[in-house]
């Protein structure tokens, strides 16, 4: 190897063209998925106030911005449904005219299949005490979850989902989503698993957003504990066991040594979710003026895409769609 000074790093960095044509990481308006959040029983959007740009939307908000984000060559978008009653069970999240089920209808009516519509799979916006599953005493039990998931699977599939996105983090749920699908005919909709999902502060502003915080206690007791990385790895591989087709990480920031551990790994189709909490602490320093917001955004999801995403779920994502075209 030539050391300095036959060598010299700097000579591919000293034009925006040098640096261009040897980047090695791509960000494109299609590596971008954006979360969108349908209410139901309103009559006008609501603005989010804990995350600026982002709203619970109508059926007709919801499918305007649907549409503008396909014209600004996004991936797709992952929705989110907020009903307007809950119940011990989360029933709301399998009704065949449920506001999720009602919102993919929509939404592949106004766009057929030129944007991905990705259903989150979950029971927490929908359960009256906010956990992701089915309770005994004060504890989400597994086993009668994963029949509700799949319940939920196969409404979201029936309604035209053109990807189911679980995001509870029962042992087993892939498996008993795919099951349910594959004995329904829904054999060809692919399964995104949040594979690798931590117990973490990041999903605050959501929270508000979905209204599914959990009435009591916290979600330790099913989602990921932060210090773990080779866990994160059990739980990827035996989601891709049960069937899983795309393997999620999330967080994504505070978690880039997973992404990239498991892209490494498996060589897999894989996402990262940027939540909430990374993108309303990015958005308050730039409207204090403490960063770009232009720049950090960009830098920040070039590194998810760095450390191994496919694909980035983000609600930086209209607006950096905007700046990368
Ligand atoms: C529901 C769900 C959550 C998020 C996505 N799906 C919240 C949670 O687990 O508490 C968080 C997303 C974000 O913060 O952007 N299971």
């Amino acid at each position: 190897m030539s050391l300095f000074p036959e060598t010299r790093l700097r000579r591919l960095r000293r034009t925006p063209a040098l640096r261009r044509a040897f980047a090695e990481t791509s960000l494109r308006p299609s590596d971008l998925i954006a979360p969108v959040f349908l209410k139901e029983g309103i009559d006008q959007p609501i603005d989010i106030a804990s995350m600026p740009g982002h709203k619970q939307h109508t059926l007709e908000s919801l499918t305007k911005e649907a549409r503008e984000l396909a014209s600004l060559g996004v991936a797709g978008v992952i929705l989110f449904g907020i009903p307007a009653h809950k119940d011990e069970e989360g029933s709301g999240a399998w009704q065949r005219d449920g506001i999720v089920q009602r919102g993919l209808r929509a939404l592949k009516d106004e766009l057929g299949n030129e944007t991905l519509v990705i259903a989150d799979l979950c029971l927490c916006e929908y359960t009256d005490h906010g956990h992701c599953g089915i309770l005994k005493g004060s504890e989400v039990d597994n086993d009668p979850t994963l029949d509700a998931y799949a319940r939920v699977a196969l409404s979201q599939a029936e309604a035209g989902a053109d990807i189911v996105a679980p995001s509870g983090m029962m042992d087993g749920q892939v498996g008993a989503i795919r099951g349910a699908l594959d004995t329904d005919g829904f054999e060809e909709t692919p399964i995104l698993a949040y594979a690798c999902k931590y117990a973490s502060s990041f999903y605050g502003p959501f929270r508000e957003a979905a209204e599914g915080a959990p009435r009591f206690g916290d979600r330790r007791s099913y989602q990921q504990d932060p210090p773990n990385r080779a866990e994160a790895l059990r739980e990827a591989e035996l989601d891709i066991a049960e069937g899983a087709d795309v393997l999620m990480v999330k967080p994504a920031l505070p978690y880039l040594d997973v992404l990239s551990a498991v892209k490494e790994r498996f060589a897999y189709p894989t996402a990262a979710y940027n939540v909430s909490g990374e993108y309303s602490m990015l958005i308050a320093a730039a409207e204090r003026g403490w960063l770009d917001e232009r720049a950090a955004t960009l830098e920040a999801l070039t590194s998810i895409r760095r450390a191994g995403a496919d694909l980035i779920v983000t609600y930086h994502a209209k607006k950096a769609a905007g700046w990368l075209t």
